[in-house]
């Protein structure tokens, strides 16, 4: 295991790949509606990432085929938008987005409603947003990362929900990727964090069962019992006074 810490020079080109990520997100939530394909929202962001002289991380990646993720109502993560996918009022949908600017990455990913969305659905966004900003209370020097996964586990417990088990947080820098892998529920880690490590934390949290398959894509990850998923992620600089959120607008 090898953590890259981040010199201040280096936090604060990410925190311009985490604007790009901001600006992408804000223009896809002003464009989510009843009607649009998930393909149009694709071809938006990739225009808001180029606008921005900084390129699609996941486009590639592993042979990834498009430039951001979305997924809806019981896909988890890593959906394939695609022009046969229309979203209709009551859905809810994960847009994971990463942009790479001047050689370092941004990866943030947050779930919209569109229109009226089930009352449990509301409560499915509203405690996987908060498993995520409890996490990142422990994003601090000093403190152990195992209180990271425990804040998110204890919230997805508060609210009766599935942790996904298979799928994490991460480090991020250089490339996407990096040291260490974030579990959403306690594994006993050992580590400690450190200022200028710099992680997205990416609680997704069922209505139902942990459960997860590959749909024959070998992208799509959905929820076995097929109840819908949600996806809250920031790409964040550890520091001495807490977590400083990159993936945010400057
Ligand atoms: N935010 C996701 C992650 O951290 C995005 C990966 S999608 C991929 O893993 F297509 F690029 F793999
Ligand atoms: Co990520």
């Amino acid at each position: 295991m090898s953590i890259h810490k981040k010199s201040k020079y280096e936090v604060n080109i990410m925190k311009q790949a985490g604007n790009i990520v901001a600006l992408v997100h804000a223009g896809l939530k002003d464009a989510i509606k009843e009607g649009v394909t998930t393909k149009e929202l694709d071809i938006l962001a990739n225009k808001i990432i180029k606008q921005n002289k900084a390129d699609p991380t996941f486009l590639g990646y592993h042979g990834y085929p498009a430039t951001i993720c979305t997924s809806i109502n019981e896909q988890v993560v890593h959906g394939i938008p695609s022009d046969e996918i229309v979203l209709k009022s009551g859905d809810i949908i994960s847009i994971d987005i990463g942009a790479t600017y001047k050689g370092f990455v941004g990866d943030s990913a947050w779930t919209y409603p569109v229109g009226e969305i089930s009352e449990e659905k509301q409560m499915l966004l509203k405690a996987t947003e908060e498993a995520l900003f409890a996490g990142l209370e422990y994003m601090k020097t000093n403190e152990k990362l195992e209180n990271v996964a425990g804040a998110i586990e204890d919230t997805a417990i508060k609210y009766k929900l599935g942790i996904v088990r298979q799928y994490g947080g991460h480090g991020v820098g250089r490339v996407m990727h990096e040291d260490p892998f974030v579990y959403n529920y306690r594994t006993n880690s050992k580590i400690i964090l450190q200022r200028g490590m710099t992680i997205a934390i990416e609680p997704m949290l069922n209505l139902g069962c942990d459960d997860v398959d590959v749909l024959n894509d070998e992208w799509t990850v959905v929820t076995k019992d097929k109840k819908p998923s949600a996806h809250f992620e920031h790409t964040v600089h550890v520091t001495d006074d807490g977590a400083e959120i990159l993936t945010k607008l400057l």
